[in-house]
C-alpha cells in the first residue's frame, strides 16, 4: 500500500444494513469507495455496541480495498491480535481508551497492521505530538464517538490544520470521522485531511438493490473536497 495524500472516501458500514454487510461493501466499492471504515463499539468506551473481531474476519473477504478498523473499545491491547488476524489493514485506537497509548500503537504495528490514533473532540491535538513517528494515521473525531448521523463539530477544523503542520513530511494520514457530507468535506480537506469517513451521507437514499445513490453520494463528497484543494 503506497502512501498518498489524495482524497479518499471511506464509507462507514455503521450506516449499512447489518444483515447484508457483504453486499453493502461490494455496493459501495463498486460505487467508488476507496476504503471501508469498520466501527467497533463495546458499550463501555462508547454508549453503543456493534460487533467484534469475528464479524471483521467474516467481512474481510468482501473488501477489495483497504479495511480501516476503528476501535471504540476499552481496554484495547488484549484484542489487538484478534483484530489483526481478522485482516484489518489499519487498526485505530483512541488516545482516551487507556493510560498507555504508546504501548498500544506499538502493539498494533507489531502485528504488521498500520496503526491509527483517534482523538475525541475534547482532546487537544497537542496530545498527538510525541506519537507522530509511531502512527500511520491520526483520526480527528468531528462528533463524539458512538453513533452515526450526528452533527459535525466545527471547532475541530483548527485541530486538523494544526495536526497537518505537526505531521510535516511524515507519511501519516489525517482521517476525519463524523458528520462528513458535501458541506463539511471541503472544510476539512482544505485544513489538510485526506481520509474522509462518511456513514449516513454515503448510505442515505440507497440500498443493496438500489446502489446508484451510494455512487452519487460518494461523488458529491469527493467533488466538494477536491474543489477546496484547487
Ligand atoms: C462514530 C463513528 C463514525 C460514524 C460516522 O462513532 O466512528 O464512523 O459512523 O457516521 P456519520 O458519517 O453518519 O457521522
Ligand atoms: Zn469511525
Amino acid at each position: 500500500m503506497s502512501f498518498d495524500r489524495s482524497i479518499k472516501i471511506a464509507p462507514s458500514i455503521l450506516s449499512a444494513d447489518f444483515a447484508n454487510f457483504g453486499q453493502e461493501i461490494r455496493a459501495v466499492e463498486d460505487q467508488g469507495a476507496d476504503w471501508v471504515h469498520v466501527d467497533v463499539m463495546d458499550g463501555h468506551f462508547v454508549p453503543n455496541i456493534t460487533f467484534g473481531p469475528a464479524t471483521c474476519k467474516a467481512i474481510r473477504p468482501h473488501i477489495r480495498g483497504v479495511m480501516d478498523v476503528h476501535l471504540m473499545i476499552s481496554p484495547v491491547d488484549a484484542y489487538i491480535d484478534a483484530f489483526a488476524q481478522s485482516g484489518a489493514d489499519f487498526i485505530t485506537a483512541h488516545l482516551e481508551a487507556g493510560p498507555h497509548i504508546h504501548r498500544t500503537l506499538q502493539a498494533i504495528r507489531a502485528t504488521g497492521a498500520k496503526a491509527g490514533l483517534a482523538l475525541n473532540p475534547g482532546t487537544p491535538v497537542e496530545a498527538a505530538k510525541g506519537l507522530l513517528d509511531d502512527v500511520d494515521l491520526v483520526c480527528i473525531m468531528t462528533v463524539n464517538p458512538g453513533f452515526g448521523g450526528q452533527k459535525f463539530i466545527h471547532s475541530q477544523i483548527d485541530k486538523v490544520r494544526a495536526l497537518r503542520a505537526m505531521i510535516g513530511d511524515r507519511p501519516v494520514h489525517i482521517e476525519i470521522d463524523g458528520g462528513v457530507d458535501p458541506t463539511t468535506a471541503p472544510l476539512v480537506a482544505e485544513a489538510g485531511a485526506d481520509v474522509l469517513v462518511a456513514g449516513s451521507a454515503v448510505f442515505k437514499g440507497g440500498s443493496v438493490s438500489n446502489s446508484a445513490p451510494y455512487g452519487d453520494n460518494i461523488r458529491a463528497i469527493r467533488a466538494a473536497a477536491e474543489a477546496a484543494l484547487r
